[in-house]
């Protein structure tokens, strides 16, 4: 099929790993978050920030710092007045928190997580190895959406793998939250929403291991839904180019970026 990615699982594909748009071809025919390889990836990646020496740490603080230096991003995880409300007991649900790699980034920021208050949905399989880390007062795995309240609802590299991600509005009204984190999700400026596919190729492993409906959305559109459910939209960091991934696309497909957004709620 023409601009499909062919590669089979094991392969490498050719860079970038974004291939489209999916209305090109049929669904994905393996899953990649799913995988058993996924799970190889995330205990690769586990296992090399826990055992990083101090020197790898220091280098990593002076990266970050000359990124700062030149101009470009750097924060931790989430603000800072995200991590104050959840060192002080605010409830988070982390949609996508895998095995908990989001946690313990807020952990190594220095937020003070209270026990009981971080919950994340993500796949069974994420939470098994998740649950070899972390105690359940740390962190409580859940498969499907609880029906408790939360403070705060994270989605950090998760919102573009949702299928009906308008969807998540009526799941906000019935979990109460005020804030929602939005992270590594692409936009996209000048045309509409679109979905393609892309071939999953962890750093961890280096070869194709699946592929992922990868949603864009056009950030017109995300403000339009956000508005109509009562939720004030505020760009938090410098917007990160993407468009380099997109090349296969058609043209006015391309001008895809990253942006970390803050919704807040407003009155209804
Ligand atoms: C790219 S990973 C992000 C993992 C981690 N949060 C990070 O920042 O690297 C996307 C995660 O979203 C999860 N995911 C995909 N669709 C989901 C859905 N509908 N509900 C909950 N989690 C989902 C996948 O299982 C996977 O763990």
């Amino acid at each position: 099929m023409e601009n499909r990615d062919t590669t089979p699982v094991g392969g490498i594909s050719p860079q970038p790993y974004f291939w489209g748009p999916f209305d090109g071809f049929q669904a994905i025919s393996q899953g990649g978050f799913s995988s058993d390889a996924w799970l190889v990836h995330c205990e690769n990646y586990y296992h090399s920030i826990r055992d990083a020496s101090p020197l790898d740490n220091g280098i990593k603080k002076l990266q970050k710092i000359a990124k700062r230096v030149i101009g470009r991003d750097f924060r931790t995880l989430v603000p800072s007045h995200l991590e104050r409300k959840i060192s002080a007991g605010a409830s988070v649900l982390d949609i996508g928190g895998g095995w908990g790699d989001n946690y313990y980034q807020l952990k190594l920021d220095g937020v003070n997580v209270q026990p009981g208050a971080y919950c994340i949905l993500d796949s069974e399989k994420q939470a098994a190895f998740g649950k070899t880390i972390f105690s359940p007062a740390e962190i409580n795995f859940l498969s499907e959406i609880p029906k408790s309240q939360f403070d705060i609802v994270l989605l950090i590299s998760t919102l573009q793998y949702i299928e009906d991600w308008k969807s998540l509005f009526a799941t906000f009204d019935r979990l109460g939250n005020d804030y929602v984190y939005i992270a590594r999700t692409p936009f996209l400026d000048g045309a509409a929403s679109f979905c393609a596919v892309q071939s999953l190729t962890p750093p961890t492993l280096g070869h194709k291991i699946g592929e992922e409906n990868l949603h864009i959305i056009a950030f017109s559109e995300f403000e339009a839904v956000c508005a109509a459910h009562n939720w004030r939209v505020k760009k938090v960091s410098r917007r990160q180019n993407y468009s380099k991934h997109f090349t296969r696309m058609p043209e006015n497909q391309r001008n895809v970026y990253y942006q970390c957004l803050m919704l807040e709620k407003t009155a209804e």
